[in-house]
């Protein structure tokens, strides 16, 4: 079967594509998955992009979705021919004994799904939402999930809340989309105008370019006549929170999501504080806010936006294309 590895020092140019025989037979708890399709995510483009972040002959992605082909002795949750896909932290199945890195992170601590198949235990996986293919299944795992914590696990989201949503990546449409979903108005941003249009016929209500009003946050105090959002879906950071702040209203909840501006920056802690605002700190989240998460999607109208698949050899390409930033929600890869 073919895989991609990522070779030392890594970096885009060093990701290879290799014949490897296929997985073993599945033993007990185990399953064994044909992989149809993947997706691209910042954390994935980034530990690939970045000299050093990845060991020599690392699998990336961690995304993965797929057809069970066989069970092993002792698995009833999946049978061969159901549709999955794989959990961002296998280790963190429930409760609250929270990961705080990415050593268990499949396509980061370890191997991920960037191949065309894998035997490992079942409870890597939950099933997938039905009627999707497996490009929509694959973004579920990243980037749908941590807008679904962002929102519903975290913020406890209510029809009747403004929602302010960043830019136009993956993770912003996917909780765009729920938001609208859940009887929310949405404000959401762009540097670009020609996506602003998009973002206004998924279901935005405002719609801002942050590029020109740089002072987002006191146009969405504007937009809701002085009163602020009740929840910001934080992917920007250290450029974008001090805005944050000034968006929310008072007790506003922000979930501190991204990293595209940087890692480390100054907060605006008195505002913060005076707001008495709650900064909530995440990473996607645990197996039973999956199996939640793909119930919540089989009981809503909801599709996610594909901007474009490419082939799993053409990861790079695709990267390249992430990297671009044209794209608008998620990029796929087809195994
Ligand atoms: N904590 C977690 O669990 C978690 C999970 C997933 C992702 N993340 C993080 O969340 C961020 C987004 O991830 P993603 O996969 O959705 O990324 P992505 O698909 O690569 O999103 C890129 C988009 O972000 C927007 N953007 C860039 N700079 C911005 C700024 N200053 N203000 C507002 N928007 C800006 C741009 O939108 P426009 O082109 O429209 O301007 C760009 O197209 C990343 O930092 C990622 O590491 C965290």
């Amino acid at each position: 079967m073919k895989q991609i590895v990522l070779r030392a020092p890594g970096g885009l140019d060093n990701l290879a594509l290799e014949d490897v025989a296929p997985p073993a037979e599945p033993g007990a708890g185990y399953i064994t998955v044909r992989l149809r399709a993947s997706s691209l995510n910042y954390h994935d483009y980034r530990v690939c992009a970045v000299e050093g972040a990845l060991p020599d002959g690392r699998i990336p992605m961690a995304d993965g979705a797929g057809v069970v082909e066989a069970v092993g002795p002792g698995v009833t949750a999946f049978a061969p021919g159901d549709n999955v896909v794989s959990v961002f932290f296998p280790d963190w199945q429930t409760g609250d004994d929270r990961p705080f890195n990415f050593s268990t992170t499949p396509g980061d601590g370890r191997d991920g799904y960037a191949r065309e198949a894998v035997t490992l235990p079942a409870s890597w996986f939950t099933h997938a939402p039905e009627g999707w293919s497996h490009e929509e299944a694959a973004t579920i795992t990243t980037a749908g999930l941590t807008a679904w914590r962002a929102l519903v696990v975290d913020a406890g989201i209510k029809a009747g809340d403004v929602v302010a949503v960043l830019g136009t990546g993956g993770v912003s449409i996917y909780a765009l989309q729920l938001a609208k979903a859940m009887g929310a108005t949405v404000i959401a941003t762009s540097s670009s105008d020609a996506k602003l249009e998009r973002l206004t016929a998924l279901g935005a209500d405002h719609v801002i370019n942050y590029r020109t009003t740089p002072e987002w946050g006191a146009e969405m105090q504007r937009l809701t006549d002085g009163r602020g959002v009740d929840i910001v879906v934080e992917v920007g950071g250290p450029a974008t929170l001090a805005q944050s702040i000034v968006a929310g209203r008072p007790g506003a909840h922000i979930a501190l999501i991204g990293v595209l501006t940087g890692r480390a920056g100054e907060v605006p802690t008195a505002a913060l504080m005076a707001k008495q605002q709650r900064l909530q700190g995440l990473i996607v989240g645990s197996r039973q806010h999956q199996l939640d998460f793909v119930r919540g999607l089989n009981a809503l109208n909801l599709r996610p936006v594909i901007d474009r698949s490419f082939a799993l050899a053409d990861l790079a390409e695709a990267f390249r294309y992430q990297e671009s930033g044209t794209h608008f929600g998620k990029i796929c890869l087809t195994i």
